[in-house]
């Protein structure tokens, strides 16, 4: 049974540097339900990663409202939207963000700390999750020497290993050879039909035969649903 677990509603994000302003998103509405997996296509500045970080709560609309898992994100503060957001939230990062002094085991098990969990515990689930994407054995390795498609295992299995209804994915398979383009997005399916809702952002359409539903963004909106 598809449930709704996060919303914009009329979302608007405008950037301002100096004296430009961009409308990275105009408004927009749409939603994530469990069990699906959405691809979020669409020319480069059109807008992707502005709704993909407004979804995952990691940035404010300008306008408009987001909601996750029926919370309303206007009015939070910073710390409750951090919390929203480490319950609720899995992020893989256009760039990876992983932490450069931090082995591949201590960023996977950093957010399981934030949660408050002890070292060794939060260590022993980091392990587990970097068991299930064949990463165990570069556990002690930090990101410099680790590979593109390596370094993005480490931070999909950082999004997971709070165990997340929603993932959100900023271009994941940009990295990859083919082979490894579909073992990823098998995995990423796999997710979506245990009941998580799953964005991936793409520019690329052999993507396409993956998702249950394409969202097309064009200058800050989304024009189809
Ligand atoms: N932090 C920022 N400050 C100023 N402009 C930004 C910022 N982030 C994004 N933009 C601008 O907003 C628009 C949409 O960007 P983005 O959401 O990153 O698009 P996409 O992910 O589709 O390439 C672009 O014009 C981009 O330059
Ligand atoms: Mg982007």
């Amino acid at each position: 049974m598809a449930e709704v677990l996060a919303r914009l509603e009329q979302a608007k994000k405008v950037y301002q540097t100096g004296d430009t302003r961009i409308v990275a998103l105009d408004h927009t509405s749409m939603e994530v339900r469990s069990h699906e997996l959405v691809l979020l296509e669409g020319p480069s500045g059109s807008g992707k990663t502005t709704l993909l970080s407004l979804l995952g709560c990691v940035i404010y609309p300008t306008e408009g409202k987001v909601m996750v898992r029926s919370t309303y994100t206007t009015g939070l503060t910073d710390r409750q939207l951090s919390r929203l957001r480490l319950q609720h939230i899995g992020f893989v990062f256009q760039n990876f963000n992983l932490i450069a002094p931090f082995t591949a085991l201590d960023n996977v098990a950093f957010p399981l700390r934030l949660m408050g969990k002890s070292g060794r515990q939060a260590r022993r689930e980091a392990l587990q999750q970097l068991e299930k994407l064949g990463m165990a054995d570069r556990r002690f390795n930090r990101p410099r020497e680790l590979s593109g498609g390596q370094k993005q295992r480490v931070a999909i299995a950082r999004a997971l290993v709070t165990n997340p209804g929603i993932l959100l994915c900023d271009e994941p398979t940009a990295s990859l050879d083919h082979g490894s383009l579909e073992k990823v997005m098998e995995e990423l399916k796999m997710l979506s039909q245990e009941g998580k809702a799953v964005v991936v952002v793409t520019h690329d359409p052999r993507l396409e035969s993956y998702a249950d539903r394409v969202v097309s963004m064009e200058d800050g909106r989304v024009v189809n649903t």
